[in-house]
């Protein structure tokens, strides 16, 4: 078949669909030319991960297509459904990057808990004329252990948080109205615990925990899960993570909570208006900042590319 990976894939899936016999494309191909380029290289299967969209009027424009792979996990940027409707196959690699988003959270938390976010900033121009003053300033920090994790969505990732935070000597409460249980499997040496994490109303989750984490997937009304009314019950002096969906966390309350000191900090890997982000987000000191990097590791990036290559296999 002839397979365009438009927004890369690991050299290891490239391989294996090589090894295939595939024909693959992995230069990207702007949205006004993707048209062209599926009619004229006869492409059979598009591979993307976020940057690329997949809508009606592509798939429409392009009968040779015959499935669209989403190497990680939403598919907010496919018309899945209507794509499914015209015969397309739609898949995705739901499981292969919730460690490396599990790690960048934990590292965020950890930054904010020591202002090493902040630290990074100021060290480079002020270190050295005002050492004692930074030093006064950073120096309030707190250890995670001992902490009370509040996990909102206790899916995939939000389980592997768990495990990693439990593994700090963190407590972990979970809210998920759509789970029945909150066991987590934590690897110690060679020995699997499983812990079973309490399920809490969202409002007990947000009253309690010291820090939270927001794995939920985009909502279907696209609503916050997180907005002025919620962050309004947490803790005097928490953190807040949103690796899930730009707007997950509404932006504007998560701003006031953070001016008025109610939060102390928190970590932004997903933005409203990618690849865009506002400024005064951006420029926030309170906040720890990361490019939606949470699967680019290349552990997590191995495991998609040969995940897409095995579904690939599996359609033929
Ligand atoms: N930052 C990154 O680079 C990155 C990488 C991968 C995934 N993600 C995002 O992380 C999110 C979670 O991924 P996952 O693999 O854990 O998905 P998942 O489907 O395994 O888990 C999501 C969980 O959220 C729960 N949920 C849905 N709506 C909820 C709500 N309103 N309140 C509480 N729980 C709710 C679901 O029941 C489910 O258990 C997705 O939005 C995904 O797009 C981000």
């Amino acid at each position: 078949m002839n397979i365009l990976a438009n927004d890369g894939i690991s050299p290891s899936g490239e391989q294996a669909l090589r090894e295939a016999g595939h024909t693959l494309y992995t230069d990207f191909v702007e949205a006004d030319q993707l048209e062209s380029f599926i009619h004229t290289k006869d492409i059979h299967g598009i591979l993307v991960r976020s940057a690329t969209k997949v809508r009606q009027p592509l798939i429409d424009a392009c009968p040779s297509l015959k499935f669209i792979g989403r190497g990680g996990v939403g598919m907010d940027n496919i018309d899945v459904e209507y794509a499914r409707n015209q015969g397309l196959t739609v898949f995705n690699t739901p499981a292969a990057s919730s460690q490396s988003v599990a790690e960048l959270v934990m590292g965020h938390f950890f930054s904010l808990a020591r202002f090493q976010h902040d630290s990074n900033r100021q060290m480079p121009t002020r270190g050295c004329d005002e050492f004692k003053t930074l030093n006064k300033a950073y120096g309030k920090g707190t250890e995670l252990r001992g902490k009370t994790l509040g996990i909102v969505g206790f899916g995939r990732i939000g389980r592997s948080l768990a495990s990693y935070a439990l593994g700090c000597g963190m407590k972990v409460v979970a809210h998920d109205p759509f789970v029945t249980d909150g066991k987590v499997n934590v690897q110690v040496a060679d020995q699997t615990l499983t812990v079973d994490c309490p399920r809490l109303d969202l409002n007990e989750l947000l009253a309690s925990a010291d820090m939270v984490s927001v794995h939920v997937p985009a909502q279907a009304d696209g609503s916050a899960v997180i907005g002025p009314s919620e962050l309004g019950v947490m803790k005097h002096g928490a953190f807040l993570v949103n690796a899930a969906r730009g707007g997950s966390v509404d932006e504007d309350a998560l701003l006031a909570a953070l001016e008025s000191g109610h939060l102390a900090g928190a970590g932004l890997d997903v933005f409203v208006g990618e690849p865009t982000p506002r400024a005064d987000v951006l420029a926030h000191n309170k906040l720890a900042l990361t490019p939606h990097i949470g699967a680019a590791t290349s552990e997590a990036q191995d495991r998609i590319g040969l995940e897409l290559a095995a579904q690939i296999e599996a359609l033929a």
